[in-house]
C-alpha cells in the first residue's frame, strides 16, 4: 500500500482558516476522535488522566498509517484528505487542514502507535517539542493509538490558564457527546482516571441519544425525516413537554459535522411556536446532509461555524421538516400540511442560485426577523441626552409632596459615571419617583407604578431576577449567606455530564448557602439550602439551575460565578402568572430601585418601560 499523506502546497495551506487548534484538552479530544472517525474505525476509545491535562489518548481500530505517514502526520499542512483547492469544496471527512496533529505535537509529548492491516509490524513514535525523539517498530493490532501527554508542558503560561479539572472535564464530555451522537454506528468509550464513564455500544441514533442525553427522552422523541434533491434532514426532536429552560440538548450536524448556528436554531424554534413556552428550548438532534459544494466548512478554525451557499433554503427546509414531524404526532390538525409539496414549491428549490436570489433572500422578512435587532423597547440613544438633565429633574421632583424617592442622588452620580465608562445601557431610573401607594398588578405579570411624570410598567420577573442577581453577587463577594438545614435531606441522581458540572460548581454553591454533597454513583444529597429557598423545592431548584447554567455555558465571556448567579437568579425569580400582594409589590419595587442597576437585566433587556405624560398626550393627539 502506498503512503497517502501529502504536504499541501502553500497556496492551499494559506486558504485554510487558521487559528489556534489546541486550546484545551477538549480540543485535542475533538481532533483525535475525528481522526479516528476519518480512519474508518468501528471502535474508538478515549482515555483520560487528570481531565486530559496529563493524558488524552484515543485508540481506534481504523486504517492505521504506514511508517512514513506516521512521521509525516505531525507535519504542518500534512493531510491525506485533500490535495487541491477544488477538494476543499468536496469535503466529506471531518479533517482537511492537516493541522491538528502538528498543533498537538507542538504543545505536548506525543506517543503514536499505528499499524495498517497489511503491515507485519506497526510503528511507534515519540515526539516532544515537534521533534521525533524515538522511533521503532512495534507489535500491535490494527489501528492507531495516539497519546497526548502533559499538555502545555512547554508553555507554562497556557497550562496555568487551564480551568479546574471539573471544568475541563465538562468541555471534554461536550466534545465527546457531539462526536458520539454523530456516529451512533461506532462504538465509543470514555474512561477517566481508570474509571469507565461512557460505554456506548454501536446502535441506532435513538439509542445513542438516550445513552448520552438521558432516559427522560425515551418515548419522547419525534422522528424527523425528509428528503429532497437538494438536501436531506433526519434525526429527532423532543416532544414539546420535554422542552427545557436551557439550550443544552440542541445539536445540528451538517454532513455529520457538529455546528453551531443561531440561524438554524431559529428555524426549529419557529416550528415549535405556540407549542412550548416562549422561554423554553426544545431538544433536537438533527442531521442535515447536502452536497459539500453547498457548504463552506472552511470559515472558522474549529470548523464549528459553516457557511451555506443558500441559507434561506436550509432555514425553510429545517423549519418545515420539524413542523411536519411535530404535526404528525400532534393532535392539532391545523398544523398538518403536505411538507413535500410545500418544500418543492419554494422558489429556492426551483431556481438556480444567483446573486439576485442571494440579495432577495437577505431582504425577506424571515431573514430580517433575526438578523436585525428587534428590541423595540431597547433604550434609544437619545435617552443619553435626556439623562444629562437628570439632575434638574431629580431636584425638581424631590420637592413633590408625599412622594417617596426610590433613589438617592449619590447613587445616581455613580451610575452616570459608570455610563461614561461604557456600560451598554444608561441606568435611566434616576429621575423616577414613585407613588408608593399606587401599584397595580396587571395580568399577574406586570406592575404598573405611577411616577412624577407618567408611569412605568415593570416586568415582575425581570425585576425580581435583578434583585436576586445582585443579592447573590454580594453573597459571592463575601456577604453572609444564611443556610437552612433541610429537615429531610433530599437525594437526587444526575446524568454523568451533569454530575461533572455540579462538582465544578460545588464550592460556589456552598458559598451561596447550598449544602450539597456527593452520595455515591451519580447521586447527590442536599443537606441544606439558602434560607429563602422553599423547603421541599430544593431538588427542582438544583436541577433547573443546572439546566439554566448549561444555557449560559457556551458563553465564554462570563466567568463561572457570573454564570452561576445568573442561573440561580433566573431560577429563583418569581414567574409571570404569580399574583403579588400590595406589600410584595412594594417590597419588590423598593428592592429593585435599591439595586446598583435597576433598569436592565443582566443580559441587557429592559426591566421596565417608562411612559411620560407628554408622550401620552402626543399619542392622544393633544
Ligand atoms: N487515527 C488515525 N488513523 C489513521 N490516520 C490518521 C489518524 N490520525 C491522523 N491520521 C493521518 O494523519 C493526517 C494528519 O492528521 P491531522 O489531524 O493533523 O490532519 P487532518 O485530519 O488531515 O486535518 P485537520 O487538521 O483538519 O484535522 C491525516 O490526514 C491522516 O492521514
Ligand atoms: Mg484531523
Amino acid at each position: 500500500m502506498p503512503d497517502k499523506i501529502l504536504l499541501l502546497p502553500d497556496n492551499i495551506a494559506n486558504q485554510i482558516a487558521a487559528g489556534e487548534v489546541i486550546q484545551r484538552p477538549a480540543s485535542a479530544v475533538k481532533e483525535l476522535l475525528e481522526n479516528a472517525v476519518d480512519a474508518g474505525a468501528s471502535e474508538i476509545k478515549l482515555i483520560l488522566q487528570d481531565s486530559g491535562k496529563a493524558l488524552v489518548q484515543v485508540i481506534d481500530n481504523g486504517t492505521g498509517m504506514s511508517e512514513t505517514d506516521a512521521r509525516m502526520s505531525f507535519e504542518r499542512h500534512a493531510t491525506s484528505k485533500i490535495q487541491t483547492i477544488d477538494d476543499l469544496f468536496h469535503i466529506r471527512t471531518m479533517g482537511f487542514r492537516g493541522e491538528a496533529l502538528a498543533s498537538i505535537a507542538a504543545v505536548s509529548q506525543v506517543e503514536l502507535k499505528t499499524k495498517r492491516v497489511d503491515d507485519e509490524t506497526g510503528t511507534y513514535i515519540e515526539i516532544e517539542n515537534s521533534l521525533v525523539t524515538r522511533q521503532e517498530p512495534v507489535a500491535m493490532g490494527n489501528g492507531t493509538s495516539i497519546a497526548m501527554k502533559n499538555l502545555f508542558f512547554n508553555v507554562p503560561a497556557r497550562r496555568n490558564f487551564l480551568k479546574s479539572n471539573a471544568a475541563e472535564m465538562r468541555h471534554i464530555v461536550d466534545e465527546f457527546t457531539r462526536v458520539a451522537l454523530s456516529f451512533p454506528h461506532i462504538f465509543f468509550s470514555l474512561a477517566a482516571n481508570g474509571q469507565q464513564i461512557f460505554h456506548l455500544e454501536a446502535g441506532t441514533l435513538k439509542q445513542r441519544i438516550i445513552q448520552l442525553l438521558g432516559n427522560t427522552y425515551n418515548a419522547k422523541l419525534v422522528s424527523v425525516k425528509e428528503e429532497t434533491d437538494y438536501m436531506n434532514i433526519y434525526g429527532f426532536v423532543g416532544k414539546p413537554e420535554t422542552a427545557k429552560k436551557t439550550r443544552g440538548d440542541q445539536y445540528f450536524f451538517v454532513n455529520n459535522r457538529f455546528i453551531k448556528s443561531a440561524y438554524l436554531n431559529h428555524a426549529v424554534m419557529n416550528a415549535y411556536q405556540e407549542m412550548i413556552a416562549g422561554d423554553s428550548f426544545p431538544m433536537y438532534v438533527l442531521f442535515i446532509d447536502l452536497e459539500p459544494t453547498q457548504v463552506d466548512v472552511n470559515v472558522h478554525p474549529t470548523k464549528q461555524e459553516i457557511k451555506f451557499e443558500d441559507e434561506k433554503i436550509v432555514y425553510a427546509f429545517v423549519q418545515a421538516a420539524v413542523k411536519h414531524a411535530l404535526a404528525q404526532f400532534s393532535v392539532t390538525p391545523t398544523l398538518d400540511f403536505d411538507l413535500d409539496s410545500s418544500i418543492q414549491q419554494l422558489s429556492s428549490v426551483q431556481q438556480p442560485f444567483t446573486e439576485e436570489r442571494k440579495s432577495a433572500a437577505t431582504s425577506t422578512s424571515i431573514f430580517k426577523g433575526f438578523t436585525e435587532k428587534h428590541q423595540a423597547h431597547f433604550i434609544e440613544p437619545e435617552r443619553t441626552a435626556e439623562l444629562r438633565n437628570w439632575r434638574d429633574f431629580f431636584e425638581s421632583s424631590e420637592s413633590g409632596v408625599g412622594r417617596q424617592s426610590m433613589v438617592d442622588s449619590r447613587k445616581s452620580m455613580d451610575n452616570l459615571n459608570v455610563e461614561k465608562e461604557g456600560t451598554p445601557l444608561p441606568n435611566h431610573y434616576l429621575p423616577l419617583t414613585i407613588h408608593d401607594s399606587r401599584l397595580t398588578q396587571l395580568h399577574n405579570q406586570y406592575i404598573l407604578a405611577q411616577t412624577a411624570t407618567g408611569f412605568i410598567l415593570i416586568n415582575q420577573q425581570a425585576a425580581h431576577e435583578r434583585v436576586v442577581y445582585e443579592k447573590l453577587g454580594e453573597t459571592m463577594n463575601g456577604a453572609a449567606s444564611t443556610s437552612q438545614r433541610s429537615m429531610f435531606p433530599v437525594t437526587f441522581e444526575l446524568v454523568q455530564s451533569d454530575c461533572v458540572l455540579l462538582e465544578e460548581l460545588m464550592t460556589d454553591l456552598h458559598q451561596l448557602g447550598y449544602m450539597i454533597e456527593p452520595f455515591g454513583k451519580n447521586t447527590f444529597v442536599i443537606q441544606g439550602t439558602p434560607a429563602d429557598v422553599e423547603q421541599g423545592n430544593e431538588k427542582i431548584v438544583i436541577e433547573k439551575m443546572l439546566e439554566q447554567y448549561k444555557h449560559f455555558s457556551a458563553d465564554l465571556k462570563f466567568s463561572k460565578r457570573e454564570k452561576l448567579i445568573r442561573s440561580l437568579a433566573k431560577q429563583q425569580a418569581i414567574k409571570p402568572g404569580q399574583p403579588l400582594t400590595e406589600k410584595e409589590m412594594q417590597a419588590l419595587v423598593t428592592d429593585l430601585f435599591n439595586c446598583k442597576q435597576s433598569n436592565s437585566s443582566a443580559d441587557g433587556k429592559p426591566i421596565y418601560l417608562e411612559f411620560k405624560m407628554d408622550q401620552l398626550e402626543k399619542m392622544f393627539g393633544r
